[in-house]
């Protein structure tokens, strides 16, 4: 692995859609995800196998991921909370599935109506199902700055959570800023305690961009030698269960900032931020990436 090289794990058509007040159609989510992968992006989460009267945005995640095309490198993602969730994905053919959880308990239940403890109880024969049928399991750990409901996060209560989610068999853990509070002057020592215990290699960053302190948060991430990054195009979304939650930070804002350093993506920038601007369209919005705005001013 080239120490320049960043992989970005595609969110928009997931944490973003999940959290926009009007739904694409599912055609339009196709076409979404078609034009993310033609951009390069080679991880994208396509949907998540939820309930659907908690998330009706995510209702028809199986028939979109049956529509899929399947013939480039890109490795769809579906995130699942229980055993329902993980055989449609496994029906879905999905490549990879996110189970999460979260650092407190009060984000926990309002998002999966149990607790922290409860939810490592469930996932532990998940992820074995998972891999014994080769499906690559991320875990997804909410919360690592603070807690909408619990207030700040320690960050020795990260690591220990990340390395449990670690021994369950998860081959990434994904560490979310859920309500986007976070500054460097969290992040990094947030990220120190969780270096301590699990290499870079297995992390990925997960920052809301709530208080436009996305983009900064990635640069300690970076200099930890941190090369996954979590973004959203457009800057879609939010979390129905974090209120005053915005979306990730943005995939066009991330992919120029990583070129600008001399880093690689492998994503075209002006394809995504086409793709940016056609989504942002389709939903009424404007768009949330500054670098789609600035690339679009026509
Ligand atoms: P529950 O009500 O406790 O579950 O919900 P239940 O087992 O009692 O079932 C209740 C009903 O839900 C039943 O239907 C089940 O069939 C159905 P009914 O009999 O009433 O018609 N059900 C399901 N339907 C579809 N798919 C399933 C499923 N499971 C049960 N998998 C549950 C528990 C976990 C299902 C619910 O709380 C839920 O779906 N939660 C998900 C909430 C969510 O999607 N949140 C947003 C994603 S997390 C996030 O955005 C954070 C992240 O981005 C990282 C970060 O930013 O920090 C990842
Ligand atoms: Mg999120």
């Amino acid at each position: 692995v080239r120490d320049d090289r960043v992989s970005l794990v595609e969110m928009g058509p997931r944490d973003g859609l999940q959290n926009e007040a009007n739904t694409l159609s599912l055609v339009q989510r196709l076409e979404l995800i078609q034009r993310l992968a033609e951009s390069g992006l080679q991880r994208i989460e396509v949907g998540a196998f939820v309930s659907p009267k908690k998330v009706p945005q995510m209702a028809d995640s199986a028939a979109l991921f049956a529509a899929l095309p399947r013939k480039g490198q890109t490795r769809y993602g579906a995130l699942v909370p229980n055993l329902q969730g993980l055989q449609a994905a496994i029906a879905a053919r999905a490549d990879e599935i996110g189970l999460f959880t979260a650092c407190s308990d009060g984000f926990t239940r309002a998002n999966i109506g149990i607790s922290v403890e409860e939810s490592l109880v469930r996932f532990a024969p998940l992820v074995q199902e998972a891999r014994q049928l080769g499906i690559k399991v991320r875990g997804y750990l909410s919360t690592v700055i603070a807690c909408p409901f619990d207030g700040p996060t320690r960050p020795k209560r990260v690591a220990a959570m990340a390395e449990r989610l670690l021994d369950l068999g998860c081959h990434e853990i994904s560490l979310g800023d859920t309500i986007g509070v976070g500054t460097p002057g969290t992040v990094a020592p947030m990220l120190d305690a969780v270096l301590h215990e699990i290499p870079a290699g297995r992390l990925a960053v997960h920052f809301h961009d709530t208080y436009g302190q996305g983009l900064a948060n990635l640069l300690p991430a970076l200099e930890r030698g941190i090369r996954t990054i979590d973004c959203s195009v457009a800057g879609l979304g939010g979390c129905p269960y974090a209120p005053g939650a915005s979306g990730n930070v943005a995939s066009e804002e991330v992919v120029y900032l990583l070129h600008g350093l001399g880093m690689s993506t492998g994503v075209d920038l002006d394809k995504l931020a086409a793709t940016g601007q056609w989504v942002s369209e389709r939903l009424g919005r404007p768009n949330g990436s500054r670098v789609g705005q600035a690339l679009h001013a026509n």
